[in-house]
């Protein structure tokens, strides 16, 4: 008989007769794949994983990614298969971005001087990617940072070592210190995901949400022409992902962002809520004034978009905010 993998929706409604279902056919599946079709209550959940966990052989059960995230957290249970990794390797970062966890200046308590120098050390990295490509499931290995990866003195070196280890390579930065000579010196097309936090269209909004000179914006978009035309010129293929955290700041700037990732050559808009903790003065997400304000001309993005022809989340992001979600 052919074993077949299964993903089952785990449900908070649905959970007990799915159970009863994968129960019925364990002789007949190879691995249950658990996912979430919303979010569970966390007892239901727990009830749903420790059943099947008795039921059927540990190693062949697993969670999604999120749902190995949510399980590991709340229960301390792993039996996630990961797919990606998530390597932080610098805490150091030439941007103060009003929404970052860690350099915002509208923290009560700025970090640390010597703790912001610090970096992961090169030899800990190799291990890690050693150990990761012997376990054998992650495809992904993803250099993010507290800071900005590219604080890491040898960045370069350990994207070509996880490069060289069969990995895909996302590199999640700010983009304004992938200086054209390094990219040309350092790497052929070694990069497959650029994941870059711009959440500007214009060089004011720019400095004023990232709190530095203008100046750094057209460095930032004279970066990411070159990188544009250099990936066309050499017909490379890596993605160019525009990070937007939006605030009340950049909300009437959506429109200016659209344009600009559009001829920067952007594959992808993200656009993403603020996440605050406590060390935040003050809640600076997007607020009901702000939308209402912005309504018209956000409603306006849905067509620029269209017509732009640049795949996004905008439309759920929206209605999220929209709803009181965010
Ligand atoms: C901490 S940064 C580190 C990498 C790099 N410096 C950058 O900004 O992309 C990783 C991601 O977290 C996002 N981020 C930082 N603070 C955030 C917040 N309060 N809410 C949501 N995302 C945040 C950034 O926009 C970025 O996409
Ligand atoms: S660029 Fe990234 S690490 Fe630097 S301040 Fe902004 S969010 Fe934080």
């Amino acid at each position: 008989m052919t074993k077949e993998f299964k993903t089952i929706l785990v449900d908070y409604t649905s959970t007990p007769d799915l159970i009863t279902q994968v129960r019925r056919e364990l002789s007949d599946i190879a691995a249950v794949e658990i996912r979430f079709k919303s979010l569970p209550h966390p007892l239901k959940f727990r009830e749903a994983v420790v059943e099947l966990a008795k039921e059927f052989p540990k190693e062949r059960v697993f969670l999604g990614e999120k749902e190995g995230v949510f399980a590991g957290v709340l229960f301390n249970i792993n039996l996630s298969r990961p797919r990606r990794a998530v390597i932080e390797i610098a805490n150091g970062c030439n941007l103060k971005c009003d929404f970052c966890w860690s350099h915002s200046p509208l923290l009560e308590k700025p970090p640390d001087p010597k703790w912001l120098k610090k970096t992961l050390d090169s030899k800990t990295i190799y291990t890690y990617l050693d150990e990761l490509a012997d376990y054998g499931t992650v495809r992904l290995v993803e250099f993010c940072a507290i800071g900005d990866p590219l604080y890491h003195p040898e960045i370069w070196d350990l994207i070509r070592y996880a490069k060289q280890k069969g990995f895909r390579l996302r590199l999640s930065t700010n983009g304004t210190l992938l200086l054209p000579q390094k990219w040309e010196e350092n790497c052929q097309d070694p990069v497959d995901e650029l994941f870059m936090n711009i959440s500007a269209g214009d060089r004011n909004t720019y400095a004023d949400i990232h709190n530095v000179s203008p100046k750094i914006f057209d460095q930032l978009m004279a970066n990411l022409n070159f990188l544009n035309s250099t990936r066309k010129q050499k017909s490379q293929k890596f993605e160019m992902r525009w990070i937007n955290i939006v605030t009340d700041k950049n909300l009437p700037n959506i429109g200016q962002i659209v344009q600009r990732a559009k001829e920067s050559g952007a594959n992808y808009l993200d656009f993403r809520y603020v996440w605050i903790h406590q060390n935040f003065q003050k809640n600076i997400g997007v607020s009901r004034a702000g939308l209402e304000r912005n309504e018209r001309d956000l409603d306006g993005v849905r067509t620029q978009l269209n017509e732009a022809g640049i795949p996004s989340n905008f439309e759920s992001f929206y209605n999220a905010v929209k709803m009181g979600e965010a």
